[in-house]
């Protein structure tokens, strides 16, 4: 921090996320202004640490652009913003729109384009040589019917800008896919069309400061999330083995990804599949942190809190260092419960770590030095959701990502 003025942060958040980000910019002695949905007036913000909050008006939680910047410019007349951060995956255009707008530094509409629009990444990973499923945008049918008798089935049709698995479909035929398609309309350049690769998916989380991943750690989720998402299924995700192959090419792989993108200073959540030939391919990256609780996740196995780093990072920006990181072991799993208020008291080995409070929802972290430990109790765990709480529902209409 320069000068003895508190450096005043603006945080985007259409979704009800980053309170720990909040108040670890309140404890670095920044102003934090609050920019939400209106739908969001009785959230859980963390009032304490906030200079103000606006509420921008949201038809199902999306904003309309230039409400945002007359609202934001409007606020400028009399505060000075230094930094704009979007705390959600839907904020990262916004930020960067308000970014280029008001010209403050961070990342403009240009780089945020390759963390939001699947194609825009697919395309520029693949200029780079990083491996993706073969893929076309759903734009020009003549492509398409080539794409189809070149590319194997399944495809999946993606929308572009979306998250949470929303409105992704799978075909196994030409007909299916052109019903896919042409029920989509006008909507038709909004997705992308891609091979449907069976496999294990991965996350890699890290934290990038001046361009170089200064942290990164690698997961496996149980179940795809797509499967999870549309069939309904308890979600979990665990830590893959540190120092396996496995582990060794996904953080490499990260790296490129994050170089390619143009990822200067931040942190990020990406996505691989591990295809049955034994290549992993690039599914997808954010500049934000994962979401589905994998910040405990990763605060179990390493000590690190991504939002609380985050905050640190844009603050101190080079004079940030990254605490030592433990490598432990951890396991999360999350399902929607029959009951109102689950009890998990009879999970009470002491690896637990964390216990979710939502209506509702069930979900537990466990942490634990030993791989096998975790395997174990992950293992059990999952058999005991389904029997205890397991609920499912039809995907929802909105991500909770
Ligand atoms: N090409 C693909 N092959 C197999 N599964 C896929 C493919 N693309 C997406 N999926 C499934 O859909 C899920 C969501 O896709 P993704 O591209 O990560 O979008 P988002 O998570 O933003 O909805 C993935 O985690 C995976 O389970
Ligand atoms: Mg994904």
């Amino acid at each position: 921090m320069s000068g003895s003025a508190p450096l005043t942060v603006l945080c985007l958040a259409s979704y009800e996320k980053g309170q720990a980000f909040m108040r670890e910019c309140k404890r670095q002695g920044c102003c934090v202004i609050l920019l939400t949905s209106k739908s969001l007036e009785h959230a859980d913000w963390p009032r304490e640490s906030l200079h103000e909050i606006f509420y921008i008006p949201d038809v199902n939680k999306e904003w309309n652009k230039q409400d945002v910047i007359y609202g934001v410019s409007y606020m400028a007349r009399m505060i000075h913003i230094d930094k704009i951060v979007p705390l959600d995956d839907f904020d990262v255009e916004m930020g960067a729109a308000l970014r280029e707008h008001l010209r403050i530094g961070g990342m403009g509409e240009t780089t945020a384009r390759y963390f939001r629009d699947k194609l825009a990444m697919r395309v520029k990973a693949q200029e780079d040589g990083i491996a993706v499923p073969e893929f076309v945008h759903i734009l020009n049918h003549h492509k398409i019917n080539e794409y189809i008798s070149r590319v194997p089935a399944p495809w999946v049709v993606k929308p572009r800008m979306q998250a949470s698995s929303l409105g992704i479909k799978k075909a196994h035929s030409p007909e299916e896919l052109w019903h896919i398609i042409n029920a989509l309309g006008d909507r038709q350049s909004f997705h992308l069309l891609e091979r449907y690769v069976a496999g294990n998916v991965y996350h890699v989380d890290s934290i990038v400061q001046d361009r170089e991943v200064i942290f990164s750690i690698a997961s496996q989720y149980g179940k795809p999330p797509m499967d999870v998402a549309h069939q309904g299924a308890v979600f979990t995700t665990k830590i893959i083995r540190y120092g396996s192959d496995d582990e060794q090419t996904l953080l490499a792989l990260n790296k490129r990804v994050l170089k390619s993108m143009g990822h200067v200073s931040g942190v990020s959540h990406t996505e691989f599949i591990k295809g049955g030939d034994g290549q992993f391919y690039f599914l997808e990256t954010s500049a934000r942190v994962g979401g589905a609780n994998i910040v405990e996740l990763v605060e179990a196995a390493t000590g690190i809190n991504l939002w609380e780093e985050w905050a640190k990072l844009e603050i101190q920006g080079a004079a940030y260092r990254l605490p030592q990181v433990r490598k432990d072991y951890a396991g999360l799993l999350v399902s929607l419960a029959k009951q109102e208020y689950p009890d998990t008291s009879a999970y009470n080995d002491s690896e637990v770590y964390w216990r979710m409070k939502k209506l509702h929802h069930v979900g537990l972290v466990v942490r634990s030095p030993k791989e096998e430990r975790i395997d174990e109790l992950m293992q059990n765990y999952t058999e005991r959701f389904y029997h205890d709480f397991f609920a499912s529902h039809p995907a929802p209409e909105k991500p909770s990502n």
